[in-house]
């Protein structure tokens, strides 16, 4: 016998159905609440609100528990490709030898970039923000891909469209690192794997000559897992209620990379770097910037802490941190806001605010120190983030249609002025 809640409302009795998840997770079912009491929810940053059921990622915020289809955040992390990591993600399951063999060409075949596109970097200012850039470029792709726009079409079509936007993204990335940095962009080298493809027209100096570090490789196929789904985000909510509209894959993910951009969300690698860079530049004082982030007349938070979910630990930052330690090392590079960022974290837990609020380090706390050592300027980070989270994007919009979701279309509760005339201007 399914479980329900009684809702008592005035004269008004009601039993609302509890839907329980595959994880013993439970949620109350109130899509028939306003037809049956007239009252609507009120959940402001929807803290308490599930807005679907989903088969992808799993998180215990409690136990820092996150899983990709029911595998393990650490042994993908540790075991797996980003490729596999995305098949599986778009799929449901992790790809035998002949499956991954034939995603791995069919991504081959769609990494180049139509060239009338250099023309938008033409546009750009020199210096402008690369997520600025990701954001327009992303969306322009519907424009070249007419066949792209219903993304009710055929599931070969739509599977099309999901693969070039996988295959294309990062030669867009690199394309947007090259233009940052002012130099000539390099071609994508089939031949190569995902990552080292990536990371050839990214740091390559000649489309031709290939020379590719494998601890940067690994440390990357390894960021990139860690950022790839986390279930209904800030961004992948947007992505989804711009899809829920049946507007094309490409407007939806730019909508989401805009979401990102937020230093709230994704954008908050780029910010913890450079509040340990401010706190390096002010002598290193740790203890004054977390009195700060303490103090509530001052808007200064600790970035790269705390998260909506998990109020344990975030067992991406864990892994992200052993991989800092070790990437720091191979390249030999001694990094000071490491040590800082360390020294933050070790007072930070330790400390009854961050303590009382359950605060830890998030996924973007260590990431930038590796992106930095790697060579990534700081402005492209939350760009790495969504390089990462591409595929978790694309599967959670591919399952928001699969399950026909309605238009997302919250209500409200009005608080504005009762009916007023209108007065004419003189009179006013
Ligand atoms: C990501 O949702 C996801 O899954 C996101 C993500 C993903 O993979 O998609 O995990 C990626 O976005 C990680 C989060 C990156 N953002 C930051 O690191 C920015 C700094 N963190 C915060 O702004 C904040 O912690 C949030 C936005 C992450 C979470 O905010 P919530 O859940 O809305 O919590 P809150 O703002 O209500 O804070 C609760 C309390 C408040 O204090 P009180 O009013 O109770 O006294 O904790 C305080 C906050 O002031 N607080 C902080 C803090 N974060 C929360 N105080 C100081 N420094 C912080 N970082």
């Amino acid at each position: 016998m399914a479980e329900t809640a009684t809702l008592t409302y005035k004269d008004t009795t009601i039993e609302l159905p509890v839907i329980e998840g595959s994880e013993q997770e439970k949620g109350l079912d109130i899509s028939k609440l306003r037809g049956s009491t007239g009252l609507v929810t009120l959940d402001p940053g929807y803290k308490n609100t599930g807005a679907t059921t989903s088969g992808i990622t799993f998180l215990n915020g409690e136990q820092g528990i996150l899983r990709y289809r029911g595998y393990p955040i650490e042994q993908l992390a540790e075991n797996a490709s980003f490729t596999e990591v995305s098949y599986l993600l778009l799929y449901g399951d992790l790809p035998n030898k002949e499956e991954l063999a034939g995603f791995d060409r069919k991504l081959s075949m769609h990494t180049l970039v139509h060239e009338d596109i250099k023309n938008f970097f033409l546009a750009y200012p020199s210096k402008s923000h690369p997520m600025g850039q990701l954001i327009s470029i992303v969306s322009s792709l519907s424009t070249f891909y007419p066949d792209s726009l219903d993304p009710n079409r055929s599931a070969e079509k739509v599977d099309l469209t999901m693969i070039r936007l996988l295959a294309k993204f990062p030669t867009i990335v690199s394309w947007i690192f090259k233009k940052n940095i002012g130099h000539p962009i390099v071609y994508p080298q089939n031949h190569l794997d995902f990552v080292s493809n990536f990371m050839h027209m990214t740091f390559g100096q000649r489309t031709e000559d290939v020379e590719i570090d494998a601890v940067i490789v690994d440390a990357v196929n390894k960021l990139l897992i860690l950022h790839a789904d986390h279930e209904q985000n800030c961004s992948t909510s947007t992505v989804k209620i711009v899809g829920s509209s049946h507007a094309n894959l490409y407007a939806s993910v730019s909508a989401g990379i805009s979401a990102l951009w937020g230093p709230l969300h994704g954008g908050a690698n780029q910010a913890v770097l450079e509040m340990l860079e401010n706190i390096r530049l002010d002598g290193g004082n740790t203890t004054k910037w977390l009195d700060k982030a303490k103090d509530k007349s001052d808007p200064f938070r600790l970035m790269g802490f705390g998260h909506r979910v998990y109020k344990n630990f975030d067992p991406r930052a864990i892994i992200i941190k052993k991989a800092a330690d070790s990437v720091l090392e191979k390249l030999g590079v001694d990094d000071p806001v490491l040590e800082i960022a360390k020294k933050l974290e070790e007072a930070a837990l330790n400390d009854d605010y961050f303590k009382s609020r359950k605060l830890f380090p998030n996924v973007d706390f260590y990431s930038g120190i590796i992106y930095r050592a790697i060579g990534f300027p700081v402005e492209m980070f939350t760009v790495m983030f969504a390089l990462g989270r591409l595929p978790g994007w694309i599967a959670q919009w591919k399952e928001m249609l699969e399950l026909k979701s309605p238009i997302g279309r919250p209500r409200q509760i009005y608080t504005g002025h009762n009916e007023r005339n209108f007065v004419a201007l003189n009179d006013r």
